[in-house]
């Protein structure tokens, strides 16, 4: 992992009133999906809330900043080469790969981040909503992502040991010991700067991935400590998804479980699919992304 120096990271902070300079009338709701950690469903979320977002007849633009990797990006190729190869039909959105900067110098490269996504958000910024998925790692870029964020969706693995993202948990003479991890003190720096900003606060939304029904004792105790964190972290907990093959079955075909009443995917509704498509569809309610228009 690049282990930013001390100093950097503070100047980091330092610089964090980006010179991006996006107009406040006529703005998309914008919606971030992060955390630091891969694997976690970031990108598979990030494609169920535009796909949401389509058949419910908004104009969606979306932003993948984690290019390099580009789950999301090659998601949407899958999605466009379902419409030219089997005319499904599939509603698009209107998608921008943001590449992180490989110029010389910090300076150099954090004005480089800042034009990129300006640019890239500028060119969607007359959609309803701009969709932002990040990568699962610290950069001034992904950091930069994450003070446009409106909405923060953390979808997080159902497990202890991603528990670290967002703090550190110890038990000191029996008493629940919460240290925010580096991601959570991001959030809350972001938090602040859109204070200072007078933008509109982030409603944080922290989700479980991958929920598997095997240990109910594992998964009470999960539950307790992650409503410890929200009251500590200021987040609210949403409900996740669970552990399914599909979401990766419909990777190939850059569908989500939202397409699927289309006929043309050729894709037969199991009971399993309608469980699924019903969590996605709880997550959807409780971050106010339904039908109902804002
Ligand atoms: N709920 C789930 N059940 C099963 N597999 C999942 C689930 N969520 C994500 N995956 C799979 O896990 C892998 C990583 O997901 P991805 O969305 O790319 O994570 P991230 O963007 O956080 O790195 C993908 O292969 C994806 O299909
Ligand atoms: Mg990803």
């Amino acid at each position: 992992m690049g282990e930013t120096g001390k100093g950097t990271a503070a100047q980091d902070r330092d610089s964090l009133s980006p010179s991006m300079l996006l107009p406040t009338e006529h703005r998309p709701r914008i919606i971030v999906i992060g955390n630091e950690k891969g694997g976690s469903g970031k990108s598979t979320t990030s494609m169920h809330i535009i796909a949401a977002l389509l058949n419910q007849g908004y104009a969606v633009g979306s932003i993948d900043l984690d290019a390099r990797q580009g789950t999301l990006s090659r998601y949407i190729e899958n999605r466009e080469a379902s419409n030219l190869n089997h005319d499904m039909g599939l509603l698009m959105p209107q998608h921008r790969r943001v590449y992180i900067s490989e110029k010389a110098t910090d300076q150099e490269r954090k004005a480089e981040d800042e034009a990129n996504l300006e640019e890239a958000a500028m060119s969607l910024w007359a959609n309803d909503y701009l969709i932002v998925d990040t990568p699962g790692s610290d950069s001034y870029l992904s950091r930069l992502g994450h003070s446009l964020a409106e909405v923060l969706i953390t979808p997080m693995n159902d497990s202890f040991l991603d528990m670290d993202m967002l703090a550190r948990v110890a038990i000191e003479q029996e008493e629940l010991k919460l240290t925010p991890s580096t991601y959570s003190q991001m959030v809350w720096e972001q938090r602040q700067k859109r204070a200072v900003d007078r933008q509109p606060p982030i409603d944080w939304i922290v989700m479980r991935n991958r929920l598997s029904h095997i240990d109910a004792k594992n998964k009470r105790d999960m539950e307790v400590l992650l409503g410890h964190l929200a009251r500590r972290l200021q987040f609210r907990l949403a409900p996740g998804f669970g552990e399914r093959v599909i979401f990766r079955e419909l990777f190939p075909k850059g569908l989500t479980l939202l397409d699927l009443e289309n006929q043309r995917t050729g894709v037969q509704m199991s009971m399993s699919h309608v469980a699924a498509r019903q969590e996605v569809r709880s997550l959807l309610k409780a971050a106010g992304l339904t039908e109902e228009r804002a």
